[in-house]
This record gives structure tokens, C-alpha cells and sequence, in this order.
């Protein structure tokens, strides 16, 4: 059966108190919208439908952003969800599949759950989700007859009886485009709130004797984001899920409660990750790495046997060779750094490139912008760059060289070569001790008098 994806983001989010549109709130690195999309990108739709409307703009372009084949429809004014689907339905005319209604702000639907939602409609005709909800609050209720889906009632049109019940409206429906489309179509807003609520779409349906099947799952799934507060817990949930995930594919976390991770984070096996690291969007570990505590990494590429950290921080276009070695208080940006190289401490490497086996110093600079633009840094072979050394960039440094401590280079060196570039220095025999005298007396006077 083909399936369409619709998918609801045209709401304000009145309750995030933002001038953001609510689906471009982030959880993890993405937005709302894409992990919306992501989870139902599994059932390989035919065509997708994301309904914009608050800010519509910005939504369609994320949406094409993720997937340039996104149908998008506009709900020029947002007067509920029922509403909002039948904005798909000139899109998908002529389309006799299946629709899966999915909202842009419960966007953590497993993918297990998605499939279980898509089989379940070859046993009845219109399929939603729900979840066992630990606190109700403001959810559809749903209100059962043995196994059969009666209707939703929405929390503003509760009854005293009715807000006891503790199953609630995921906001995730599936039925045939035909049906969906003619249930929408009988949906009026004789409601508390006055929109034209989807949630009815059941209540017809048993009406027109059709059958109703729901599915249950995880309410961690299903968590509805309307509040800078659902927002935080939508985080929580996500990097518990994502904790578990890493562990699962063989990856040590020493502390795997202090560990945050991007939707994207990809790290192979036997790495370990010590305490407190940050991911953030398009990090790569491969396979036995080490990653420090206090690091923060992302989009760098950390190749195998690495070993970063503590308080590292690898921003994007961070290209690690195997075994490289990067220490504390190191900072690397735009640079490939080759297979063991070293680069322990205090050092910021930024628009470089970083010869195999070269030692970089504590301390050391390439100073890669002068205000205007950025420039190079070419590190050689097995270079070693002494303790403060400042690499003034376009600056070519050969291999095999040596740069001696507080150098200040700013020529190209050659292969080989060692560049001394400080002020020589002098000693002054037996001066320390001459002015150490002299200001102690000076300091007298000025106490006496
Ligand atoms: C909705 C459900 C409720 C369910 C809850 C789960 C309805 C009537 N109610 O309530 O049963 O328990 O989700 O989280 O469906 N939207 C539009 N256009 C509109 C209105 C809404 O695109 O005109 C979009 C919103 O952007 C959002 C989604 O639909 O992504 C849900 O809307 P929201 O206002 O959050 O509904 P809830 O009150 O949460
Ligand atoms: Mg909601």
C-alpha cells in the first residue's frame, strides 16, 4: 500500500512564548519538524505534506531543507487540525493510499510504533495512537468500548468523568486518503475551543460503522511539546534514548547521564566517552577512540585510536588522523590533522594542516585572520613546533623542521630547518640583585615618609 505523510506544523505555539514557529524549536540539535520527518521517512512515503502556516516561510524552507521533495500547504488561518489536513488534500488528489497524520510538535514517535501503525491498518480502518499518560493534563481523552476506539474527547470539552481517564490522543492517525478526507469533511467546530478538531474524525467513523483500532505505545514516545518546559523534557527523554543507543552499539560511557549527544552523533565501537562531553550536530568518532571529560565536538571527524581531551574543544572541519593526540585546552577549527600528530596543550589550530607524527607545543597559535580574511597554516611532516610558538598565517612551515620556543614565524621555514625568530637574549651580570636593592630602598622611603 503507498502511503502519504502528512504533517502538521502551521501552529503558533502560543504556549512557547516565541517569535520562533514552534516546529523549528530544537531538541537535540534538530528541529521539531525534522525528527518528525526522520521518524517518518521508515515507511518510505510516496509524498510528504507538511502544513505551514504561522510563520510558513521559515517552516517550508526547513522542510525543503530536510527533503526537496516536501509538498508544502498553506493554512492561512490555523482553525484547528482537521482543518489543517484537509489543506492536503488538493495536494494529494487522485491519491487512494494511505494517509499517516503525524504533528510536527509530538515528533519522538518510535519507528517500531510507526510500523505497527501501518500494519494495523490492513485490520481496520482507521488506525490512532495512543499512550497510558502518567499525568493527563491537558491530552484527548480516549474513550473506549472493549477493544473498539469510540471517539476522543478533547480536554476542553471534558466532562468531570471523562478527565479521570488517564488514556490519551497521541495526535498520530492513519486511515485511507478517501475516508480521512470525507470524515474531515462532516467535522464542525460546535466545540469549547471553537477549531475543527481531527480528534472527531472517530466518532464519524464509528457513525459510518467503520472499524477503529488503537495502537498503543510508550508515552515517552509521544510526549506533546507546547511549553519551554515539554521542550526540556523532550531533551531529557531524547539523550536517555540516545545514551542508551551508544551503549547498546558498543560505546563507553563512563557516566552516561553527564554525556550529551546530537541527533546526528555517530561513534563506532569500543570508543570511550568519559564524563561530561557535549556533542553537537555532525560529530564522527570512529572505533576506539577516547574521548576525555570536558570535551566539546562538533562537526569534527575523530579517526581511530584517537585520543582527545580532557577539556578539548574540536569545532567544525575537524579532521583527526588515527592515533592523533589532542590535550587539554586545545582548540582546533578547520584543520586536518594527520595520523599521529600531537597536540597537548593550550593551543588554538585553526585553517591549518598538520603533517603525521608533528609535535605541536604547549601554547602554540596559527593566527589565521587578520581582521579581514582567514589564512593557511601548512604544517609538515614530523615538524615539531616549540612551546609558544605564533604561526602567522599564509605561513608554511616544512617538515622535519623545528620552530624554537616563542618564536614568532612568520616566513615560510624550510624543510629541515630550525627557525629562531625572538629577540636574542642578554645577560646582565649580577643586575637582578642590583635592582632588587635598589627598589627595596625606595619602598622604605616611601613608607617613612
Ligand atoms: C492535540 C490533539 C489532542 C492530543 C494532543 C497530543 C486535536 C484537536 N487535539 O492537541 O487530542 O492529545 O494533540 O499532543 O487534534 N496545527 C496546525 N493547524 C491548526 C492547529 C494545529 O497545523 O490549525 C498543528 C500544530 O502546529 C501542532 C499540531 O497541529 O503541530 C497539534 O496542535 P496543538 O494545538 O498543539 O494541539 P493540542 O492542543 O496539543
Ligand atoms: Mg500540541
Amino acid at each position: 500500500m503507498s502511503i502519504a505523510v502528512v504533517i502538521l506544523a502551521a501552529g503558533k505555539g502560543t504556549r512557547m512564548v516565541s517569535d520562533l514557529p514552534k516546529a523549528l524549536h530544537k531538541v537535540a540539535h534538530a528541529t521539531l519538524l525534522e525528527h518528525a520527518m526522520r521518524a517518518a521517512a521508515i515507511l518510505e512515503p510516496e509524498t510528504t505534506v507538511v502544513v505551514v502556516g504561522h510563520e510558513g516561510e521559515k517552516v517550508a524552507s526547513e522542510a525543503h531543507r530536510i527533503n526537496q521533495e516536501v509538498i508544502i500547504a498553506e493554512q492561512k488561518e490555523q482553525l484547528g487540525t482537521a482543518h489543517a489536513v484537509s489543506m492536503a488534500k488538493d495536494p494529494l488528489s487522485g491519491f487512494k493510499g494511505d494517509i499517516l497524520v503525524l504533528y510536527a510538535d509530538t515528533p519522538f514517535i518510535s519507528k517500531a510504533t510507526i510500523e505497527t501503525i501501518r500494519d494495523a491498518r490492513t485490520i481496520s480502518d482507521l488506525v490512532v495512537l495512543g499512550f497510558e499518560a502518567k499525568d493527563p493534563a491537558r491530552y484527548g481523552r480516549l474513550i473506549t468500548h472493549g477493544t473498539q476506539l469510540e471517539r476522543i474527547v478533547e480536554f476542553k470539552d471534558t466532562s468531570e468523568k471523562e478527565r479521570a481517564i488517564t488514556l490519551c490522543n497521541s495526535g498520530v492517525m492513519a486511515g485511507s486518503a478517501p475516508l480521512l478526507f470525507s470524515l474531515i469533511e462532516e467535522i464542525d467546530n460546535t466545540n469549547a475551543s471553537g477549531e475543527y478538531y481531527l480528534t472527531d474524525c472517530v466518532a464519524y467513523a464509528r457513525e459510518m460503522g467503520k472499524t477503529t483500532h488503537l495502537v498503543i505505545c510508550d508515552e515517552k514516545e509521544t510526549l506533546g511539546i507546547n511549553s519551554r518546559a515539554d521542550l526540556a523534557m523532550a531533551e531529557t527523554a531524547f539523550q536517555e534514548r540516545a545514551r542508551q543507543m551508544h551503549m547498546e552499539n558498543g560505546v563507553s560511557l563512563l557516566a552516561p547521564e553527564t554525556v550529551y549527544f546530537s541527533f546526528d552523533t555517530v561513534i563506532g565501537r569500543d570508543s570511550i566517552v568519559e564524563q561530561h562531553v557535549i556533542f553537537g550536530p555532525e560529530a564522527i568518532i570512529e572505533s576506539a577512540a577516547h574521548i576525555k571529560a570536558f570535551c566539546h565536538i562538533e562537526g569534527a571527524h575523530v579517526s581511530e585510536g584517537a585520543i582527545i581531551g580532557p577539556f578539548a574543544r574540536l569545532r567544525p572541519g575537524a579532521e583527526l588522523g588515527e592515533k592523533v593526540r589532542v590535550g587539554n585546552f586545545v582548540e582546533i577549527k578547520n584543520a586536518v590533522i594527520a595520523d599521529g600528530a600531537k597536540i597537548n596543550h593550550l593551543s588554538y589550530i585553526g585553517d591549518a594542516e598538520v603533517g603525521a607524527r608533528a609535535n605541536i607545543g604547549a601554547g602554540c597559535v596559527t593566527c589565521n585572520y587578520d581582521g579581514v580574511m582567514k589564512h593557511k597554516t601548512m604544517i609538515g611532516e614530523a615538524a615539531f613546533i616549540g612551546s609558544n610558538t605564533m604561526m602567522v598565517a599564509p605561513v608554511n612551515i616544512g617538515k622535519d623542521s623545528m620552530t624554537a620556543s616563542g618564536s614568532v614565524v612568520t616566513k615560510n621555514v624550510p624543510e629541515g630547518a630550525l627557525a629562531l625568530a625572538r629577540a636574542p637574549q642578554e645577560n646582565k651580570i649580577g643586575m637582578a640583585r642590583k635592582l632588587i636593592d635598589i627598589l627595596k630602598k625606595r619602598k622604605q622611603k616611601k613608607d617613612l615618609g
